[in-house]
């Protein structure tokens, strides 16, 4: 049976705007599934796709330039209800016969604006609102068969609609968390408006993705490489509910990995779920394969390609496997689909990750490609996985070697194992860890002299970095306080006689980066 959790859904019209993924995750977080198409796409597409709604993005253009981002008049003609966002809101002013003019006053920032009586509003008591606004153009006169329903200082008509038409327009953006009761502005249009009744939760995402998953790979076999992450290992615990013992899964312990990750992903996934897991240990081969090399970007080639020629001789030695799985989620489909700039009418599915799918010439199966990370998150959850894996910072492919600047070795990456694990710990006591958005220790190939005890020691230098990011694109380095910050320093330089000395990366990204390497 199919399931219709997702037969409900609110599709976003991207006009290039910086916050259309956000819109989105709101959307889904009402319990709507949601999904993100380019401008491009015509009314018999959008038919095809059969949403109970439309929201136009917002946008950098300008709706009265020559050769400005369009949209299909037939879908602003349809009986299809439409919010327009910002860019979104001009677009159908200047459609319905209104003016959009550029403001003298352009409006960036928090805004103050009062609200008139309209069915968008209807869940608001508060005459005035704080709003986040961007824009430089402005609605100077009220589309035909419109309603002015809310106006700030420089910009008179702030949002319209017209009840008869279905059509909705704000100058602000109610998907940003700055804007007062955001999400109930959007709780409006989609269910009184469109209809929805809010299926999409949980519990009924793993139901409808399982089905989805056995219709698509019916009795053949299927081989995922996990990670110990959060996506791979939600991922085959779906597959495994979906498929059972028809899951194969890959391990690869590259040597690389933190303090008992190998014993952990096994604890979790193998013992707790039942996952079949083949666990390799390769950590030989893959410090092998390291050793003497110290250029960051030569030492990451290295470890992608050694993780390849470990995964396919494992995986040529499984009989009859007949799809890849992927942990791919929504955000890597967005990211790469080229919606930007309008080159993709409807996104599809992409073929990522290190060039495994070619080398294995196998179809995907990627059951989270529509997910966003939180969604992944609660999906986990739902599925029996444990905070300690759901919750755990974000970890990156070449692992410990992008942590450890100049040549590796086990000596050195023991050290920083423990290093590290004495950080989250002290994080985790301290109740910090999920304040942070990614902590870890680094370790520079320095020597520094210190005294413990009577004796001078000559020794490393760690490195402690955490950060605080929602996209992992700019980051600010945590205010963690001193106090923690000397308890950490003091119990590495105590624990750990191959250090003498702790320091801390105050940098922001831009310009630093994340990782050291
Ligand atoms: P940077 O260092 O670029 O990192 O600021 C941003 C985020 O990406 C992670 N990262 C990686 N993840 N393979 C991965 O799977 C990689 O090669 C890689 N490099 C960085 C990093 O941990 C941070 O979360």
């Amino acid at each position: 049976m199919k399931s219709n959790i997702d037969s409900e859904k609110i599709l976003i019209l991207d006009f290039g705007s910086q916050y259309t993924q956000l819109i989105a995750r709101r959307i889904r977080e009402i319990g709507v599934f949601s999904e993100i198409v380019s401008h491009r796409i015509s009314l018999k597409e959008i038919h095809k796709l059969n949403p109970k709604g439309i929201i136009l993005s917002g946008g950098p253009e300008s709706v009265y330039k020559k050769n400005t981002l369009k949209i299909d008049p037939n879908i602003l003609n349809s009986n299809i209800p439409v919010l327009g966002i910002c860019y979104g809101m001009q677009l159908i002013a200047q459609h319905f016969k209104g003016k959009v003019k550029t403001s003298n006053k352009s409006e960036f920032g928090n805004t103050q604006i009062k609200i008139f009586k309209g069915k968008i509003f209807k869940k608001i008591t508060r005459k005035e609102l704080n709003v986040w606004m961007s824009h430089g153009d402005k609605v100077t006169k009220l589309p035909k068969g419109f309603k002015r329903i809310a106006s700030s200082k420089n910009c008179t008509i702030a949002a319209i609609e017209s009840i008869k038409d279905k059509k909705f327009g704000l100058q602000f953006h109610p998907e940003v968390t700055h804007t007062d009761n955001g999400s109930k502005i959007l709780e409006a249009f989609i269910k009184d408006i469109c209809k929805c009744q809010a299926k999409w939760r949980a519990k009924n995402i793993v139901k409808k993705l399982v089905e989805e998953i056995r219709t698509k790979v019916g009795d053949k076999k299927v081989l995922l490489g996990i990670s110990g992450g959060v996506d791979s290992s939600v991922a085959a615990t779906l597959l495994h509910k979906a498929i059972g013992k028809n899951l194969e899964c890959i391990f690869v312990d590259n040597g690389l990995l933190r303090k008992d990750e190998a014993k952990q992903v096994k604890k979790d996934l193998k013992n707790a779920l039942g996952i079949k897991i083949n666990f390799l240990n390769s950590e030989n081969l893959f410090l092998k394969n390291l050793k003497g090399e110290s250029d960051p970007e030569t030492k990451r080639k290295i470890i992608g390609k050694t993780f390849i020629d470990v995964f396919l001789k494992e995986a040529k030695k499984l009989k009859k496997i007949e799809f890849l799985a992927q942990g791919t989620i929504y955000p890597d489909v967005i990211e790469s689909s080229g919606i930007k700039g309008g080159k993709a009418h409807v996104i599809k599915s992409h073929h990522n990750v290190g060039g495994l799918p070619d080398y294995l010439k196998l179809p995907l199966v990627e059951p989270l490609n529509s997910l966003f990370k939180d969604e992944v998150r609660k999906i986990g959850f739902a599925l029996g996985l444990p905070e300690t894996l759901i919750g755990r910072h974000p970890f990156p492919g070449p692992g410990l070697a992008v942590r450890m600047l100049g040549e590796i070795s086990k000596a050195k990456l023991d050290i920083l194992r423990e290093a590290d694990h004495i950080f989250i710990d002290e994080l985790i006591k301290a109740k910090l860890y999920d304040k942070v958005s990614q902590a870890f220790a680094v370790f520079l190939p320095v020597k520094s002299v210190g005294v413990v005890g009577d004796a001078r020691r000559y020794e490393y230098v760690i490195a402690l970095r955490a950060a605080e990011t929602i996209d992992f694109m700019t980051a600010r380095a945590s205010k963690l306080s001193h106090d923690l910050l000397n308890k950490v320093s003091d119990r590495i330089i105590n624990e750990i006689p191959k250090v003498s000395r702790v320091v801390y990366d105050i940098s922001s990204k831009p310009p630093a980066t994340i990782e050291w390497e």
